[in-house]
């Protein structure tokens, strides 16, 4: 009889450690980011292949953005880690001087812009009327060491846009979703040629349509989409534009 129990133990054992390695998710390499399970906004790719840092700084910023991945998301809408590991690429890959961006709330996306800034010795404008979430963003500027490359600027990015005179190497919208084709209008005359305009959470539906309309039918502008996270729009000013 206790022969027959124990063998019963070994097969639930064996079995339970099949079963096991069959459904083992693979585990992200290194500290930081990959360190632990990811936070909210990190995706399949991100868990296994998350960002290395190239200095101490960089790993300072990477560490403040983890942390604000994993404990500021709530209310905060920022953009997914993926995005922000785009938005930094893209900067960074057109040596932007000039960031213009509309939706700062904490600065989770804009320090991704700072992370590209700092390489290209460029600025980030970033536009936010709500002071609560702003207060945040300068705290996550500061500790984050980017606060020197950040402008802030607080009221009614509709208002708020039409001061801004240099021109734009990057623009971003992540704002108010019925407000991207005013954004677009007002600023797209300063946005350089060969320069990009970026529009977050342009799958959603109706309230996008004549933004998607403006960058898909204008010949000046191509552009395209970025099927993950929350549906990015990445449009180029063509150098050529008239
Ligand atoms: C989606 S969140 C921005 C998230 C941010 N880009 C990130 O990924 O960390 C949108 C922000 O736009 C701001 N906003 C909405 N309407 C605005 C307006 N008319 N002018 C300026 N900011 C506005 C909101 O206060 C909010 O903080």
């Amino acid at each position: 009889m206790l022969k027959k129990i124990l063998l019963v133990i070994a097969v639930v054992v064996v079995l339970a450690a099949v079963v096991e390695s069959l459904t083992a998710q693979p585990r992200p390499r290194g500290g930081g980011f990959g360190g632990r399970r990811g936070g909210r906004g990190m995706d399949a790719t991100s868990q296994q292949n998350p960002p290395t840092a190239v200095n101490e700084e960089e790993k300072k910023i990477l560490s403040v953005l983890d942390d604000m991945d994993r404990n500021q998301r709530s209310g905060n809408m920022n953009v997914p880690l993926e995005d922000g590991r785009i938005l930094r690429l893209l900067t960074e890959a057109v040596g932007a001087k000039h960031v213009v961006e509309i939706g700062t709330s904490n600065g989770y996306s804009g320090i991704w812009f700072c992370l590209a800034l700092r390489a290209t010795g460029g600025k980030l404008t970033t536009h936010d009327i709500d002071e609560g979430r702003a207060a945040l963003a300068r705290k996550n500027f500061k500790r984050a060491g980017v606060d020197n490359i950040v402008t802030l600027v607080m009221g009614d990015a509709h208002e708020t846009v039409k001061n801004i005179k240099e021109p734009i190497d990057v623009l971003f919208i992540d704002a108010d979703k019925p407000g991207y084709i005013d954004y677009l209008q007002k600023l797209l005359p300063l946005v350089r040629p060969g320069g990009l305009i970026l529009g977050h959470n342009v799958n959603m539906g109706s309230r996008m349509q004549d933004y998607i309309k403006a960058i898909t039918t204008d010949s000046n502008l191509e552009t395209v989409f970025q099927g993950q996270g929350q549906g990015l729009s990445i449009t180029l000013k063509k150098r050529l534009s008239e």
